[in-house]
């Protein structure tokens, strides 16, 4: 059969394939600890899954407007309000099926074909393919480990082109869980400020979950030459643990809010009636979950890294936030099992899935073949378990 073009320009989700990997794995009896994962480990908060049941029983299963019901924009105005100090309308607010699908929204709304789209690396898996679907070009800029991962203003700068229209930045980070400061951000803002024509596409969906009491802070916030020109993507997946009902949205200017919702219209439509009122109960309601939850992945990820450290010749940053880490593992590259040689981060997760049965995401698909992603949002148990089997399967490699 043949195919539109654009489907050979794009790769599938490295994190999806890990993840179905690991599934059939396990569905063929194998324990395997699977740090793939990209969710976090709790169920939907019960206030919320009433909500839901609560709507249907009232009959709000039609389809609502396009752009989503004016009341969960208004308590999305409300949280940006409160937590942000920001100011925007309904009018600024598109929801949508989720944060990945806000920023395809946004990129099919301000990309043309040749645009380039600036991604700090390692980056979200998505991005690349996100805009390589916009007909636009991702350009990523490698951001050092010495650095924690973060892009220097010197290097946005030099990346910057007369093609240049979006960049994007994503903090607390999707995989190294790095956080941007409110001094790393005005120094980013100041680049930008010389380059009008540049949009931001500020990936704030793990903005709640930050550790050690950091303050989260976006280059709108900073900076408000910046804030016509950011759009802010964030959603309840990661926040209120509802990766499966699939609400995100878009904030900006206008105009562009109107064009996506335009292109929304003749996709998707609306976002699913029930997840939207579940939504509004999640950012109504009683926060004191999340900050279990936030708890919980700080203990986690003082754990991680204090295994990650038994491990010799491995190096990670100290995750600020999200419930990813991402250790550079390249001390083990060239290193034999068997006849079998491990080259790279694929081979490495490759080895790691099938000699210890625990799942990993190999770096190369987030721009960095030197690291592989672990996800701790799993149990204490199963964290033990997954480092004490790395720890043997790394040691038995030559
Ligand atoms: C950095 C980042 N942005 C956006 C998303 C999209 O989240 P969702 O579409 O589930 O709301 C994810 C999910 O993994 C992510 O890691």
């Amino acid at each position: 059969m043949k195919l539109a073009e654009r489907v050979s320009r794009i790769k599938p989700s490295a994190t999806l394939t890990i993840n179905s990997k690991a599934k059939a794995l396990k569905q063929s009896g194998v324990h395997v600890v699977n740090f793939g994962v990209g969710e976090p480990d709790f169920d939907t908060p019960s206030h919320i899954q009433e909500a839901a049941v609560e709507s249907m029983r009232n009959g709000q299963t039609r389809y609502t407007a396009v752009g989503g019901i004016d009341e969960l924009k208004d308590a999305v105005c409300r949280d940006i309000e409160n937590g942000y100090g920001l100011t925007y309308k309904r009018e600024n607010v598109l929801i949508s099926c989720g944060g990945k699908h806000a920023l395809y929204n946004l990129f099919q709304a301000v990309l043309d074909p040749g645009d380039e789209v600036i991604i700090p690396s390692p980056y979200w898996v998505s991005y690349p393919d996100m805009v390589e679907l916009a007909g636009a070009v991702p350009v990523a800029v490698p951001c050092s480990e010495q650095n924690a991962f973060k892009l220097q203003p010197e290097q946005l700068e030099k990346a910057i082109t007369s093609r240049t229209r979006l960049f994007i930045i994503n903090s607390p980070s999707n995989p190294t869980g790095t956080h941007y400061t409110a001094s790393d951000l005005k120094g980013l803002a100041e680049v930008l400020a010389r380059h009008p024509g540049v949009l931001i596409a500020s990936d704030d969906i793990y903005c709640r979950i930050l550790f050690g009491g950091r303050e989260w802070t976006n280059l709108a916030m900073v900076d408000e030459r910046m804030i016509d020109r950011c759009f802010i993507i964030n959603g309840v997946s990661k926040t209120y643990c509802m990766t499966g009902w699939r609400i995100g949205y878009l904030i900006g200017n206008e105009e562009v809010i109107r064009a996506a919702t335009k292109i929304q219209g003749q996709s998707t439509s609306n976002p699913t009636s029930i997840s939207q009122y579940a939504s509004l109960a999640a950012l109504n309601g009683d926060r004191r979950l999340v900050d279990q939850m936030v708890r919980t992945f700080e203990e986690r990820s003082r754990y991680v890294l204090a295994r990650i450290g038994e491990l010799h010749g491995v190096t990670c940053p100290t995750p600020a936030g999200a419930f990813y880490v991402f250790p550079n593992f390249s001390a083990y590259f060239g290193r034999k099992v068997g006849g079998a040689s491990i080259a790279n981060s694929l081979d490495l997760a490759d080895y790691l899935m099938e000699k210890a049965h625990v799942a990993v995401v190999p770096g190369s698909p987030f721009g960095e073949d030197r690291c592989i992603r672990i996800s701790y949002a799993l149990s204490m148990d199963d964290l033990k378990e997954g480092f004490d089997r790395i720890g043997t399967a790394l040691a038995a490699l030559q």
